[in-house]
């Protein structure tokens, strides 16, 4: 009888290890190094102004009502919230007084995964569906798909959408390749899949405004309209795209170094943006300088789940010109999606939480970072 080259033991023992690594030379994922200009590091952002504690002394409006509300979007002239949850629904929460008064009214069920919403000028609620595209809901709450693909490419991810001058809606495709569900792939991947957008309801026009984003996420159209902004979350920064005036066309950076992942953007008629940060930095800077544990990140987010690492998230507010003023975090808050001023309350959208976080910013102000 021939003998085993390897004795038989350590035959059963390595042959696990060659099935993984063929499993893995063979998975189709497959992530790539980020450009060396992206990954240079930089001294963290200084914050003059702190809360380490966000849900210390925190509400929770509508719990139990609203699954993983995304983005928030005020009517003043209602006084309700509006807001878009992962089981389809947009409900309006009539704010009235304390958190447990508040009252959730399921309003429309859009089939898909509502994320970014705003108030168009018509009265009707526009909504950038994950898995639908860009939305019109009238206010009688009829659908209509105003648009889901530009030059040729459907979009996988609408993320996020502000309304501009004349009505043109701004919006972002956060990937044309991954879904919402499998969002991590396009986080973990390396390559920039996402784009940011504009529609114009007189000639029914999408149009490319910038391609090739890392991950494009949260908008917002500046209170003077001379530009947009755009939040890339895999590079923890936010960009401005000029539509008025000598610098039209062009793009720069807004606010970049960002102490977490950057989502939804939001201005809040006082001088202060607020954007929602779903996690800290941490474990992803390291990540992306290495392909090939992203590779097996997404490949555990494909077949068996991975381990969450996201924490500390929270809300960082920018002045007019991208300056921080204050951040707002809490170490036991993660998948924080979105963050919205209205009078003295912040309000907190999240990707998990079934109810949107209240605090009380006179109550618990930020206070000078030491
Ligand atoms: C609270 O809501 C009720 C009914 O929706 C309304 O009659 C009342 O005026 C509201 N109060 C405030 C302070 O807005
Ligand atoms: C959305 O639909 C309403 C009702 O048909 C219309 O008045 C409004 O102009 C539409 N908005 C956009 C952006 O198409
Ligand atoms: C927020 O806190 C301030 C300061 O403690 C208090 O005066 C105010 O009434 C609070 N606002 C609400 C709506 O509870």
């Amino acid at each position: 009888m021939a003998k085993l080259p390897i004795p038989f033991p350590i035959l059963i023992s390595i042959i696990p290890v060659i099935a993984a690594v063929i499993f893995f030379q063979l998975e189709s994922f497959d992530p790539v190094p980020y450009p060396e200009h992206e990954l240079t590091r930089k001294e963290p952002l200084f914050v003059p102004k702190l809360n380490s504690q966000l849900l210390r002394g925190s509400e929770k409006i509508g719990e139990g009502q609203l699954t993983a509300p995304e983005d928030i979007a005020y009517d003043p002239k209602t006084g309700e919230i509006y807001t878009g949850c992962l089981d389809g629904w947009v409900s309006r929460v009539r704010l009235n007084g304390s958190a447990s008064e508040a009252v959730v009214e399921k309003w429309v069920n859009t089939g898909g995964r509502p994320l970014g919403i705003a108030h168009g000028v018509n009265g009707e609620v526009i909504v950038a569906d994950a898995n639908k595209g860009l939305l019109n809901i009238s206010r009688d709450g009829v659908i209509e798909l105003l648009t889901d693909e530009a030059e040729g490419l459907k979009f996988k991810l609408t993320d996020a959408v502000d309304v501009g001058p004349d009505g043109i809606l701004y919006f972002t495709d956060a990937s044309y390749k991954h879904t919402f569900e499998m969002n991590v792939l396009d986080l973990v991947e390396g390559r920039p899949n996402g784009r940011f957008l504009s529609y114009d309801p007189s000639t029914k026009e999408t149009q490319v405004l910038v391609k090739d984003l890392y991950f494009a996420n949260g908008v917002a159209v500046s209170p003077d309209q001379t530009f947009v902004i755009f939040c890339e979350t895999a590079m923890r920064r936010c960009k401005r795209y000029y539509i008025q005036g000598p610098r039209k066309g062009s793009v720069d950076i807004f606010v970049e170094n960002l102490p977490g992942l950057a989502d939804n953007i939001r201005y809040d008629g006082e001088g202060q943006y607020w954007i929602g940060l779903t996690t800290e930095q941490h474990m992803f800077e390291l990540y992306k300088r290495y392909p090939s544990i992203r590779k097996i990140i997404g490949m555990m987010e494909k077949y068996t789940g991975r381990p969450h690492t996201e924490k500390n998230g929270g809300v960082i507010a920018v002045d007019l010109d991208g300056k921080p003023t204050a951040h707002y975090h809490d170490p036991d808050i993660s998948l924080v999606s979105s963050g919205v001023k209205i009078g003295d309350h912040l309000y907190c959208g999240s990707l998990v939480r079934s109810y949107i976080v209240r605090l009380n910013l006179s109550q618990y102000p930020a206070t000078p970072a030491k």
